[in-house]
């Protein structure tokens, strides 16, 4: 085994009364601004609102797995080649001339946010967002998890057609070892094309305890043979349909258990993957669209105290969306329809060319536009909504390169119109590794930092729905009650003020009154 690595040498220190470095952790106190808006005799009132939260984050990063569900897919075996090909620096040859390894795609590790502003010349100063605080780098993650299917991780990297030979072949002798652990398989949940595939199932196909309990020690065993301080559970299996929302089945906790106990079959084997996780403390994130996250099994969250993140990776077509739909509503045009069509000729394809798998997609990327809609009142009424649809289409010979095109219409000034069309080809799994990447990443941070109210004696952990994902998700998932943020850039700030939060920096506010004011 590894030794547990104290984080490297931290590129910026705070110098504030209200920050403290300690041997094992940064502990911040932070003043968060808000406005209470209240009506007052048919006015509104706003008023500045002030909350003070300490902030400590354990800056003593253990050793890191990672355990994908669907190891052996596309996104499996691609972000895996891609760790294996930054560990060693890799180089490789392509027609355009040698390639090197990089994380580009990952916001953590490949964006910049501002820490400040040099002191003597009053230009920005920029840092990785990875540097921000200490975060375990993903070159140091332990890969493993189950698939269906029982190809090595070299079979399935040919299998998925994403990565040049030439870089396949630098990765192979390693890859030719990882050998997906036997998944839990219950058909009627994922395409029935999927089906000659699933030659590496466990028995029983609907939900029991002895999958529960035969999960959970696969990690268990995952993090004991890899000496891990922490694994992170991420489904990037296939889509699987929605399961039915059934009072007494999934809506608590308890009932949720009971039903796997008596082996109902509308329990998903994502669910079971979810519970399995959340039994062992061990945060799991959901990259498909489907429902896992039934109210029962956020419920077990919130009582395990475990953490959850989802669903559905915001790798292309909804990521250009939510920065679109973004700019154009706040640009104070009114956007009146979108049409989005896809056609891909990989397994995820494949797969949703099947009605029900196709359903859970078609919810999961109608519903990123709501918020930013209903945030402008001048533009639509209540209740108001633009034209949405969203068709996917299975075309084998694009394989992996999936076609997005878009249109979006919208009205302008008085009366005339706006069309913008889009032609976006995302390499799929390209896109979506190191979002995957992220995901790790920053679920890994929350397990580290806690919090409380100015005057509690007892930290506590962020709310078990790890909301703070959602820029690389596109339903995100939010505690029970608190309100969705589509919008792409929303979404990033929350991320990156958090993170300045923990070491007691303000927001990023972008006024910019040092060159404005002199
Ligand atoms: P894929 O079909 O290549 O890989 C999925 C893998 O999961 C397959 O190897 C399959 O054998 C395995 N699998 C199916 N059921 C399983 C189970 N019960 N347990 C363990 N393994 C199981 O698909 P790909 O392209 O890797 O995408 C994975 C998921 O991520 C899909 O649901 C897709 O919709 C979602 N996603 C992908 C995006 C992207 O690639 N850009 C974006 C958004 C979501």
């Amino acid at each position: 085994g590894m030794d547990v690595k104290t984080a490297p040498a931290s590129t910026f220190e705070v110098s504030s009364p209200n920050v403290v470095y300690t041997d094992d952790s940064v502990k911040a106190k932070y003043t968060y601004r808000t406005t209470d808006v209240s009506l007052v005799d048919g006015k509104m009132q706003a008023k500045p609102k002030e909350t003070v939260y300490d902030f400590q984050t354990g800056t003593k990063i253990g050793k890191v797995g990672v355990m994908l569900v669907g190891l052996g897919g596309n996104n499996g075996s691609t972000v895996t080649a891609g760790i294996l090909a930054n560990r060693r620096k890799l180089e490789w040859e392509t027609r355009e001339g040698p390639r090197k390894a990089n994380y580009y795609g990952s916001v953590v590790m490949s964006s910049t946010v501002k820490l400040g502003t040099d002191s003597t010349t009053g230009k920005d100063v920029n840092i990785p967002l990875h540097d921000m605080l200490p975060m375990v780098h993903p070159n140091d993650l332990v890969v493993g998890g189950w698939d269906i299917s029982k190809l090595n991780l070299a079979e399935a990297m040919d299998r998925a057609q994403v990565l040049e030979p030439t870089l396949k072949g630098l990765v192979r002798k390693e890859m030719v070892n990882m050998v997906p652990l036997p998944s839990i398989y219950y058909p009627d949940f994922i395409a029935a094309n999927q089906g000659d595939r699933a030659d590496n199932v466990i028995a029983g196909s609907k939900a029991s305890m002895e999958h529960v309990e035969h999960l959970r020690k696969d990690i268990r065993d995952f993090k004991s043979t890899n000496n891990l301080d922490r694994v992170i559970i991420l489904w990037t299996a296939n889509t699987e349909r929605y399961a039915e929302l059934t009072p007494g089945i999934n809506d608590t906790a308890v009932n949720l258990m009971a039903a796997i106990k008596a082996g109902n079959e509308e329990i998903s084997p994502s669910t079971v993957f979810a519970v399995a996780s959340i039994l062992e403390g061990a945060p799991f994130i959901n990259g498909s669209p489907q429902n896992t996250f039934v109210p029962g099994c956020i419920a077990l969250a919130e009582k395990h105290n475990a953490f959850i993140g989802g669903d559905d990776f915001k790798s292309g077509q909804t990521k250009m969306k939510s920065a679109l739909v973004d700019f154009m509503i706040n640009a104070g045009i009114k956007l009146t329809s979108i049409a989005s069509y896809n056609h891909l000729g990989n397994n995820d394809g494949k797969n949703l060319s099947s009605q029900k798998q196709f359903r859970s997609k078609e919810i999961s990327k109608s519903t990123v536009v709501d918020d930013m809609v209903a945030a402008n009142t001048v533009l639509y009424k209540e209740g108001e909504h633009p034209d949405h649809t969203v068709v996917i289409k299975y075309m084998p010979a694009v394989g992996d390169n999936k076609r997005a095109l878009d249109e979006y219409y919208a009205e302008i000034f008085l009366g005339g119109h706006q069309t913008i069309s889009m032609f976006n080809v995302c390499e799929d799994s390209l896109l979506a590794s190191p979002l995957i990447i992220d995901l790790v990443l920053i679920a890994e941070l929350f397990t580290r930092i806690q919090w409380r109210k100015d005057g509690e004696q007892d930290y506590k952990s962020f709310h078990s729905v790890l909301s703070v994902l959602s820029y690389m998700l596109k339903a995100p998932l939010t505690p029970p009650g608190a309100p969705v943020v589509n919008a792409l850039a929303k979404q990033r700030s929350a991320l990156v003020n958090i993170m300045k939060a923990c070491v007691g920096l303000e927001p990023e506010n972008d006024m910019g009154l040092e060159h404005k004011l002199f």
